[in-house]
């Protein structure tokens, strides 16, 4: 038997159960019948994590969607112990659907007696049991060199593309602020961002700019100015992480203040955004912000430490004392913003989960325009509420 004639088991960690949630939806859009396995997870006291599966995963293949965001560590250990259950229940080929890969910004050596965690996850996530790894726009595409099994690395870059070319054309038509795409430019926030933005600069057919930014440390980078001309333009920036929110925000100022730009809008991956980003971003300059859903959009209450409880994900009836978590467990933080949109990545896993289970070609998807067929009414709600 091939590993497609096998049956497919989806589970999710606790990370973005909405995110499992609509990648289940869009299988069963397409009428394929596919539940999320079911999965109970308690945490004790000490905050050790105990997973058990609800559901049979013998010889299947399996996926398992966890991204590893904050709670960082503690996503990561469980979704390798979720790996150690699957082996151990003698499951087939194990893939690690990742949307966003924590600890990729640690992904060399900028100065001595620093780790490389980003090669140190890989390692963790291989001798665990993972036999795949399915994720999403690395902040360094070379991080796949660190694993030993192979990786997918998709972008969110053709979303990005198609809700630009939507938008800006019914801009042109409208006369609104653009006449044509020489009116608009797509800037790189830092040199790290180079090549990605010369390959959406070369999508939407514009010119493009490079911001210059030094990080002063975590939590602090300093702007200290371009190259490239963005007068009178309307800019689209493109980032992989907004984390404090400082690299977008600072490049922003410089931007409509030093360069007289007139439109800031910004498209970017993974919403990490910590402490106050979103309050920032409201703030400042920038116009529009899209984001995607690889991290969940929900507050991070989720299980307050010290607290012995019983979750459950999937399709497993909760039993007494249990709490089954099938959307969000929080708020939606990004309802605190008008400036902030999201557009699901969820589409592009289903297909991405299903050429890997089928064996087919995960790249093609990319170079057909599939993909964009299939986020086209999602991309036009965005761009009616843009405008
Ligand atoms: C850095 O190289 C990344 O691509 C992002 O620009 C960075 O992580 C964003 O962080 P922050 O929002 O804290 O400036």
């Amino acid at each position: 038997m091939t590993i497609s004639e096998k049956e497919m088991v989806i589970l999710s960690g606790t990370s973005n159960v909405a995110l499992a949630e609509k990648i289940i939806d869009a299988f069963n859009e397409e009428k394929m019948r596919i539940a999320l396995g079911g999965c109970k997870f308690t945490r004790f006291p000490d905050s050790e994590i105990l997973v058990e599966l609800a559901c049979n995963v013998r010889g299947r293949d399996v996926f398992i969607i966890q991204s590893t965001s904050y709670p960082v560590n503690w996503n990561i250990m469980e979704l390798l112990i979720m790996i150690d259950g699957i082996k151990r229940a003698s499951g087939g080929r194990i893939t690690a659907v990742i949307p966003y890969y924590g600890y990729a910004r640690q992904d060399w050596k900028d100065r001595p007696r620093v780790p490389i965690s980003a090669r140190l996850v890989a390692d963790m996530l291989t001798t665990a049991g993972a036999n795949r790894v399915l994720t999403m726009d690395l902040h360094a595409e070379q991080i796949q060199g660190f694993f030993t099994i192979p990786v997918d690395n998709l972008t969110a870059r053709p979303l990005f593309k198609v809700l630009f070319d939507e938008l800006f054309r019914r801009m042109i038509e409208d006369s609104k602020e653009i006449r044509s795409m020489d009116d608009v430019v797509v800037v790189a926030p830092d040199v790290g961002r180079v090549k990605l933005t010369k390959r959406l600069a070369n999508e939407l057919g514009t010119d493009m700019a490079i911001v210059v930014k030094d990080r002063t440390s975590a939590h602090d980078v300093q702007t200290t100015g371009f190259i490239g001309d963005v007068k009178n333009k309307v800019v689209v920036m493109i980032d992989d992480i907004i984390s404090t929110g400082g690299t977008i925000i600072n490049a922003a100022n410089v931007l409509k203040e030093e360069g007289g730009a007139k439109k800031i809008f910004v498209c970017c991956t993974h919403s990490v955004m910590v402490n106050s980003a979103i309050e920032k971003i409201e703030q400042s300059e920038i116009d529009m912000v899209l984001v995607t859903d690889t991290i969940s959009p929900e507050e991070k209450t989720n299980w307050v430490f010290g607290d012995t409880e019983r979750v459950i994900v999937g399709d497993v009836e909760p039993e007494k004392g249990e709490r089954k978590i099938d959307q969000v467990l929080g708020e939606d933080r990004f309802k605190r913003s008008k400036k902030i949109k999201v557009i699901s990545v969820a589409k592009l896993f289903k297909a991405a989960i299903e050429s890997i289970h089928e064996n087919k070609s995960v790249s093609a998807l990319f170079y057909s325009n599939k993909i964009i067929d299939l986020v086209r009414s999602e991309v036009n709600a965005l761009v009616d509420e843009m405008l």
